[in-house]
């Protein structure tokens, strides 16, 4: 018998509730868990192997409370992680259940929305740097410049309830004008990493007009929503009584505190330890 339950979110700390309230937006039907690892956050800054090991405890933790599908909804562990779990963990944990990541949803639909075919990247040091944003996009459009700019401090802003105070637009602006600076063609923007779209009122300030800024969460719940079409084996495996489930490695009174500016509700969380 191949285990059923919800589907697993992960994400280094709150950024992956913006992907989650998507999913809970497209597919309400489903159960979900949601897991911040927020002891540990951020992960942005940290090494190859250190976000693929806490990446890699998450979803063992997922499994253990029977998720058959498991969506990295964090843009550094799915560009440093994802495949390495995908193809040498997964097989001796359980062939059978699936573990998907952020960036290849985001990546498919820039083709139809870039006329000028320069695109520029705002994320992580860790997303900008491990390149999987320029080589996914290259797979599908070759013809497509890329540009990537690395935002140290957004992250910080947005944990911090700090992304809509007048102290926020410095550093929203500093690095909208870098990139745009290095390529000023760049006719669409990826905000690659999950924290960002509580940016957006600013980032949308200080971006000229024509250019259109691409906040994954509708495109990753549209690919999820596809996936699963596609999909039946796991599909039927994924239960579907719309609930869902919070669980942190950070205490609980601190969680329900920071989600409430990415849920705009109080909910239930449970502490657990990752290792
Ligand atoms: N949520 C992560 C992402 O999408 C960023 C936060 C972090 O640095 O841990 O890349």
């Amino acid at each position: 018998m191949f285990t059923t339950g919800p589907i697993g979110v992960f994400d280094s700390g709150y950024g992956g509730l913006t992907i989650l309230n998507k999913f809970r937006e497209l597919l309400p039907q489903y159960d979900y868990i949601y897991l911040g690892d927020n002891a540990r956050t951020p992960y942005g800054t940290r090494s190859f192997e250190v976000v693929y090991e806490f990446t890699l405890q998450a979803v063992r933790k997922l499994f253990e409370f029977g998720c058959p599908l498991v969506i990295l909804a964090c843009n550094t562990a799915s560009a440093k992680a994802l495949r390495s779990i995908q193809q040498n963990d997964l097989p001796h944990i359980d062939p059978h259940r699936r573990v998907l990541g952020v960036i290849r949803p985001t990546v498919e639909c820039i083709g139809g929305l870039t006329q000028s075919r320069h695109i520029g990247l705002l994320a992580t040091a860790g997303t900008v740097k491990s390149e999987s944003y320029p080589l996914e996009i290259h797979k599908l459009y070759p013809d497509i410049k890329v540009t990537a700019v690395a935002c140290p401090l957004w992250v910080p802003l947005v944990e911090n309830n700090e992304y809509d105070s007048p102290g926020a637009d410095y550093f929203v602006k500093k690095y909208l004008d870098q990139l745009l600076g290095q390529d000023p063609e760049i006719d669409t923007i990826i905000l690659g990493c999950t924290h960002y779209p509580l940016l957006i009122d600013k980032i949308r300030q200080f971006t000229p007009s024509h250019i259109h800024l691409i906040a994954q969460g509708e495109y990753v719940a549209h690919s999820l929503k596809d996936y699963l079409m596609r999909h039946p084996e796991i599909k039927s495996r994924c239960t579907a009584n719309g609930t869902c489930e919070f669980l942190t490695t950070e205490s609980i009174e601190k969680f329900q505190e920071s989600a409430a500016t990415f849920l705009h509700e109080k909910v239930r969380v449970r502490s657990i330890v990752l290792e």
